[in-house]
């Protein structure tokens, strides 16, 4: 059995089992040098968010399943500044393995975010609904260029010539999901728009692009699990899943507010 497999017999959502993964994956991330040094410059240069236990998670996922299979492809969804396909593309470059990286992001600030001027970004919470859901569910982000940040991972760890194709754009936009509609991926990390709506609609559009026995991980979306030692993620985002109901897949692991998702095996389990 894969170390990967022994976690998914063994795991339990239980508040004790929840705590104890999380606190070991954190752990186990620093006993793999270059998971380590990845981490440690996203921390220092603060080039990411989530918890140190995800790398062990991502590392995981791949070492014992992703990467084993035929042409590997991956989507993220929700670029940010490239920590989660920069680590991608090391892990495979240092196991040796082809991987085809994918990532769906405005890779722009997007929408207004005035949290620099605190009078305007009360007024915009006043008269703005949207603005109001956008910072409860920190879905605001400084305009700055992020293709020049992704760039700036990749040439750190030596990854240029990694596999990438990056979509500039919404995960909803029309033009974006006309390019990703037809094919299928060993495994998607939806972490893009955290509005109730945005993350009900990836669930619906891209978990039926998951392949057959492939992952699908969210991130914050542990509101309703138990534990008490890790953040829990977003109310709209774990709604939305909770809302959603996995039809097809099977919830086999959670990390912290990343849940993990494997959908059916057999192609024929409705989505
Ligand atoms: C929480 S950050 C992602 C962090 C990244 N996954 C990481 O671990 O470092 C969310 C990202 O999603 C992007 N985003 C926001 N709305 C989106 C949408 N509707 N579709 C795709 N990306 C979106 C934001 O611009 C931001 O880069």
């Amino acid at each position: 059995m894969s170390e990967l497999e022994t976690c998914v017999a063994h795991y339990q959502p239980t508040a004790e089992h929840n705590d104890a993964l999380w606190k070991s994956f954190g752990q186990k991330t620093d006993t793999v040098s270059f998971l380590k040094l990845h981490r440690d410059w996203v921390e220092e240069n603060s080039w990411g968010f989530g918890d140190r236990a995800f790398h062990y998670m991502w590392y995981l996922l791949l070492r014992d399943d992703v990467l084993n299979r035929p042409s590997p492809r991956l989507l993220e969804i929700g670029v940010y500044k490239g920590q989660v396909i920069s680590l991608w593309a090391l892990i495979a470059q240092r196991l040796g393995q082809p991987a085809e990286i994918a990532g769906v992001s405005p890779f722009t600030g997007g929408r207004p975010r005035f949290a620099d001027n605190r009078v305007l970004h009360r007024l915009a919470q006043i008269i703005s609904p949207g603005y109001r859901k956008d910072v409860r569910s920190a879905n605001l982000y400084e305009n700055v260029s992020y293709r020049l940040a992704v760039d700036r991972i990749f040439d750190q760890f030596g990854l240029r010539s990694a596999n990438v194709n990056l979509l500039t754009g919404y995960s909803q936009d029309e033009t974006v999901r006309a390019q990703l509609a037809a094919r299928s991926f060993d495994l998607i990390y939806i972490d893009g728009g955290h509005r109730y709506e945005e993350v009900a609609q990836d669930l619906s559009f891209y978990a039926p692009l998951v392949g057959p026995g492939g992952y699908l991980v969210v991130d914050d979306a542990s509101c309703d699990l138990p534990g008490t030692a890790f953040w829990k993620g977003h109310e709209s985002v774990s709604r939305a899943v909770a809302d959603w109901g996995a039809p097809g897949f099977v919830n086999v692991l959670n990390i912290g507010h990343d849940r993990v998702y494997k959908r059916h095996p057999q192609e024929s389990v409705p989505l």
